[in-house]
């Protein structure tokens, strides 16, 4: 069986392309999406992830900025200017970067005004996405099924098989999945650590998507010949022969799936190409709504 490669190239492009138009319709009638990044303390990767929101909204024309909140700043500080975000007319969209430092609570977040919670990041939003309403869900969950339709596999009555639990991949997802529409009514199963005869469960699915953090995990025998296989997970491992000393590599083992699986997404270059132009893309539905509230 010949396997398709699929990247996250040309649909981050056409993603882009859509937001960069809804983006200057928007400035065009004077109600221009502004997205803020709220970066408390100093997480180094969450600042290296900020500048490249910044550097991507610039490119389709969405104004963004980034909200920073040292370490000497406290709880009141982190919700407080979130409930002014929140607040202000002028701002359509507010992300949080996560993680956040030990001096904020993780309940900081709810303070994002629902509608303006465009990284799917409140109990609001998770509950409403859990109860089949209309709801901002976080990108990377998003860029999962973006992929699939992008990449024409059929979701509706597929089974998928998903392996991770988190708030900001695995349970979304099962979520987005479940919904009762064009991109949804698959039959999801959620599997983690605790599951019994992972193999089982996977070999069993039309799509295996890997949302674990573990390198590589997902071998070519657990995956059934024809399935596609989305790979969310992002791993340093060590690799002395590279410059830099590592590399980085999925949660499934890539050249195991070659000749096996109908699709697979490579890591890098797959479904984390898509991340920040669904975010964006969340944003622009913020301005959308608000706009259309203000009419
Ligand atoms: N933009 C992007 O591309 C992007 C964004 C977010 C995350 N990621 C990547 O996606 C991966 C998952 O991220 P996350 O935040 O969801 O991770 P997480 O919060 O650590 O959750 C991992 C999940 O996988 C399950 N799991 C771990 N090892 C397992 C195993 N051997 N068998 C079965 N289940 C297992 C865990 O089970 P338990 O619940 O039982 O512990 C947990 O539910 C990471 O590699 C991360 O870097 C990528």
């Amino acid at each position: 069986m010949k396997t398709i490669i699929l990247e996250g190239k040309p649909i981050a492009e056409a993603i882009r392309r859509d937001v960069a138009e809804r983006a200057g319709a928007l400035r065009d009638s004077g109600r221009p999406v502004a997205l803020a990044i709220v970066l408390a303390g100093e997480d180094p990767a969450s600042r290296i992830y900020s500048k490249s929101i910044l550097k991507a909204a610039d490119r389709v024309g969405v104004d963004a900025r980034l909200v920073e909140i040292p370490a000497d700043g406290g709880r009141e500080d982190v919700g407080g200017s979130i409930r002014a975000l929140s607040e202000d007319e002028d701002v359509s969209g507010i992300i949080v970067q996560q993680p956040l430092p030990d001096w904020v609570p993780a309940t900081v977040v709810e303070e994002i005004a629902p509608w303006k919670d465009v990284d799917g990041a409140t109990d609001a939003s998770m509950g409403r996405l859990f109860s089949g309403r209309d709801a901002f869900a976080p990108a990377t969950a998003l860029g999962v099924v973006e992929m699939l339709a992008g990449s024409r596999t059929p979701i509706e009555s597929s089974h998928v098989a998903i392996v991770g639990r988190s708030a900001v991949v695995g349970r979304p997802l099962a979520a987005l999945l479940l919904r009762k529409c064009d991109r949804g009514n698959a039959t999801v199963t959620v599997c983690h650590s605790r599951t019994r005869d992972l193999a089982a469960h996977t070999r069993a699915a039309d799509v295996v998507v890997a949302a674990m953090g573990s390198p590589e995990a997902v071998r070519g025998e657990m995956v059934g010949e024809g399935a596609v296989v989305i790979d969310v997970g992002v791993n340093r491992v060590e690799d002395p022969e590279s410059e830099k000393g590592y590399r980085i590599v999925g949660d499934v083992a890539f050249e195991e799936m070659l000749g096996r699986a109908a699709a697979v997404t490579p890591v890098p270059g797959g479904v984390g190409r898509l991340t920040t132009a669904i975010l964006l893309r969340n944003a622009v539905v913020a301005a959308e709504s608000a706009a259309e509230r203000a009419r």
